[in-house]
């Protein structure tokens, strides 16, 4: 049998876009085929078409060599196909087993067997799970490992994963991979979805790239260089090789001293943190989510109560001062949620005025035409992409609002940034400008504090990085000097050797 599944000429049109415009796509048994593309690209309509949910416009379906119509996800279940979803689709208040028996409807739940089946599935792929935990203790891995043993127990030859890793830590990601790869030795296709070069390259096959709708070219992942495949995806050269140019760092902008602080449950997160950042110096803090960095970024910020130690900028103690005394010291705050940074209901131009309306304001009264001037000037020079000044934020594309934000936050008198998460969730094109943007910061003399879970990132950007782990700092190395190895270690908790 050549190939599982064959898909020739899929157009899909939806109000004023073509998804998917005369895509062909096949899958091989036994092999990972990516379909990479950036967002809105059409890798999940397609998906979605193969999955039943979406009907074609124009082309055709095999599966084995037949022609199939694939009406609904039913359908596709009884052809052996089945859809990881990007978030999982877990009954959380139920356990793992009884999460399990209702994929068996009609049938009495019976844990011996379906302990006995776990059991077999954990040895054959690698997959471990508590069959008696309950659902809402799982991690992210683990709820998507659930789903995988769902499929997997519906029968499933044929495996989509749509952007799987999202939700995932480093360390998650590498065991699904090592999952998969167990998977394709058993004889299983799979086609996964994913934005990310560095993920295809680890782990397909072959890669499809979709661009704008349209199939740009499939290749064997051996034979095409990262540059190359961003080339196909973006459709311009990316460099990923950004220049960082050596500058003399200025006067020292933020002290932290021995910081202590608690998080919502009261417990202590932050255990005595101490750091400091000089003018046009990026100091990165590198780890996995959820080891204290948010209730650092909130202290430091004055969104969050400090405990006990200090928090000085540009030599004034602002210890549990308010975020606006704060700001006007100069600080911005790149929050890493970008609902929470902008107000998606607000337009472009209100967005842009936030932080300092009153500078537009006359006798109470807004000068629009002041703040219309600003918007353009602000929209051309950080390339935001908006229709104009007057759309709803939330029409804009994530790597339109991380732009706006940016802009917002660091065009006027900026001494200290506070970015958390910058490029999380940008696509390929989108994250190069920003930490383009980053570095021309740092080339103006701007201090800033880089928090991030992207180890590439965090190692191309800052000069020094400080691994947070529980709390505490496992150490802070000279990036210039930064092993990954080293560095990974730390963000598992073990201290470097010295
Ligand atoms: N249900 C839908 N209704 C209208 N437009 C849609 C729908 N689903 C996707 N689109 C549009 O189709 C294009 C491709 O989207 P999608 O397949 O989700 O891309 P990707 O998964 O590659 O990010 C986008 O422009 C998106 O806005
Ligand atoms: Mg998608």
């Amino acid at each position: 049998m050549e190939t599982v599944v064959e898909m020739k000429g899929i157009t899909k049109r939806f109000p004023g876009v073509v998804a998917n415009d005369h895509v062909d796509f096949d899958l091989k048994p036994g092999e990972i085929h990516a379909l990479l593309g950036e967002n809105g690209a059409g890798k999940t309509t397609l998906m979605n078409i193969l999955y039943g949910l979406y009907r074609p416009d124009e082309g055709k379906i095999f599966v084995r060599g037949e022609e199939v119509k694939i009406r609904s996800p039913k359908d596709a279940m009884e052809l052996g196909i089945a859809r990881v979803p990007q978030f999982p689709e877990t009954v959380d208040n139920l356990s793992v087993a009884e999460n399990l028996a209702l994929l068996l409807p009609g049938k009495i739940l019976r844990k011996n067997k379906i302990q006995s089946m776990i059991k077999e599935l954990a040895e054959r792929y690698g997959l471990e799970l508590d069959v008696d935990a309950m659902v809402y203790e799982l991690s992210m891995g683990e709820k998507q490992r659930l789903e995988l043993i769902k499929a997997l127990c519906r029968g499933a030859e044929i495996l989509i994963l749509d952007e799987p890793t999202t939700v995932l830590t480093p360390s998650e990601v590498e065991s699904l991979f090592q999952v998969l790869r167990r998977m394709k030795e058993e004889g299983k296709s799979i086609v996964f979805v994913s934005h990310k070069l560095e993920e295809v390259f680890a782990i397909a096959d072959r890669i499809t790239v979709l661009r704008r709708g349209k199939k740009i070219a499939t290749v064997p992942a051996k034979e095409i260089t990262k540059l190359e495949l961003a080339k196909l995806m973006v459709g311009r050269p990316v460099t990923f090789e950004l220049k960082k140019e050596p500058v003399v760092f200025g006067e020292e902008v933020l002290k932290v001293n021995n910081l202590r602080v608690l998080d919502d449950r009261g417990l202590l997160a932050v255990k005595g943190v101490s750091f400091s950042i000089r003018a046009g110096e990026i100091f990165g803090i590198a780890g996995v989510a959820g080891n204290g960095q948010r209730e650092l970024v909130e202290a430091i910020t004055g969104l969050r109560r400090v405990e006990d130690g200090e928090v000085v900028i540009l030599g004034k103690d602002v210890t549990n001062k308010s975020s606006a005394d704060i700001i006007k010291l100069g600080v911005a705050h790149i929050p890493d949620d970008r609902r929470v940074g902008a107000v998606l209901t607000l337009s472009v131009m209100d967005n842009l005025m936030l932080k300092n309306y009153t500078n537009f304001s006359k006798n109470g009264i807004l000068d629009l035409r002041k703040a219309r001037e600003l918007a353009e000037k602000l929209i051309e020079k950080y390339k935001i992409v908006t229709p104009n000044v007057n759309v709803p934020v939330q029409q804009l594309s994530g790597g339109n609002i991380a732009r706006l934000i940016l802009a917002r936050e660091t065009s006027g008198e900026c001494k200290l940034l506070i970015a958390f998460h910058p490029t999380f969730g940008l696509d390929v094109a989108a994250t190069e400008e920003i930490r383009k943007l980053l570095l021309e910061l740092r080339r103006k003399g701007v201090a800033i504090l880089l928090v991030s879970e992207d180890l590439e990132e965090i190692m191309q950007l800052s000069d020094r990085i400080a691994v947070m782990y529980r709390g505490t700092f496992m150490g802070i190395v000279d990036s210039e000097k930064a092993k990954v190895e080293e560095i990974g270690l730390m963000m598992g908790g073990v201290k470097p050797e010295t």
